[in-house]
């Protein structure tokens, strides 16, 4: 777990002021704004990122995905991942995962006083623990379908153990269940710019196809991985004004076996025909 420091600017404060919150300290708040000179559009990425998760989850939930991990989740904000779920399924079940002992603290005294929500600390590096965790096990039903959500945190780990966390999340859920994963991108130049100014921790810029290799065994609901505020938007840009792309994401199903092994046999067939019919041309 991370420990508490109020002298010294923190990933989840900072995000909390860019999201208009008040649960950050001055040394946040002067990073926060630092990075607004950087790059201006840092708090309306953040905005944007939270209407994507929002749009999301309502997705999977509408889907009939009545369970979710959180991972990352942040500082208790406006909306919440348990609020949109659930104006779907008002049942939905909610475990909130972050390595921040003051978000889980946070967490626990405003969201998880409903039954079905809980907040778990949590390393994503060590995904196994988390899914391991009593109080998870207790609350989510790994047999049944579930959404695992990784946003706006897997840039905190260089792109290999990135894979490697979604990978293991994407093992442990059972066809039906969903990954929503968001992940900050952008230009080499503008990127570099962002990572050596933002002092609350190391940020890895990821690659277009290395994130979509973070859906790798996937399959990637339309329309795919794309700037967050372009994803089933419908062209709705936050007040009105042109999105960035700062922010990439998507969301992706795992297939059921009998349909991959069905396609899979299509595939086959599908090649036998056309091999047949080369010979019999020849
Ligand atoms: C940028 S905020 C994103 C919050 C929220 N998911 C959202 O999309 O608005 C990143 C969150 O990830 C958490 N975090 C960073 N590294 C983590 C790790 N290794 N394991 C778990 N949580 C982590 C931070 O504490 C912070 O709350």
């Amino acid at each position: 777990m991370e420990p508490f420091d109020p002298t010294r600017p923190n990933i989840a404060r900072v995000w909390d002021y860019w999201l208009g919150g008040k649960d950050n300290f001055a040394a946040d708040r002067e990073l926060a704004e630092k990075m607004l000179a950087v790059h201006p559009v840092s708090a309306r990425m953040a905005r944007e990122n939270r209407q994507f998760l929002g749009r999301a989850v309502g997705y999977v939930a509408a889907c009939g995905v009545g369970q979710f991990i959180d991972v990352g989740a942040g500082l208790p904000t406006a909306v919440n991942t348990h609020d949109i779920a659930r104006s779907v399924d008002p049942k939905a079940r909610v475990a909130y995962v972050d390595n921040d002992p003051i978000v889980i603290s946070h967490a626990r005294s405003l969201l998880a006083k409903s039954p079905g929500v809980i907040a778990v600390p949590g390393d994503m590096r060590t995904p196994e623990r988390i899914l391991a965790d009593a109080g998870l096990t207790e609350l989510i039903d790994l047999a049944e379908p579930a959404c695992v959500i990784l946003s706006a945190v897997l840039h905190f780990a260089e792109a290999g153990t990135a894979r490697d966390v979604a990978a293991v999340f994407a093992r442990a859920i059972v066809p039906g269940s969903y990954l929503i994963i968001s992940v900050g991108s952008g230009s080499p130049s503008e990127g570099e710019n962002f990572t050596s100014a933002y002092t609350a921790a190391r940020i890895y810029i990821h690659s277009r196809e290395e994130i979509l290799s973070f859906f790798d065994g996937l399959d990637l609901v339309p329309p795919g991985v794309v700037p967050v505020p372009l994803w089933r938007s419908e062209g709705a840009a936050l007040d009105g004004q042109a999105p960035t792309a700062t922010f990439i994401g998507g969301v992706a199903r795992k297939q059921r076996k009998q349909r991959k092994q069905r396609k899979q046999r299509q595939q086959r067939q599908q090649s036998r025909q056309s091999r047949q019919s080369r010979q019999s041309r020849q």
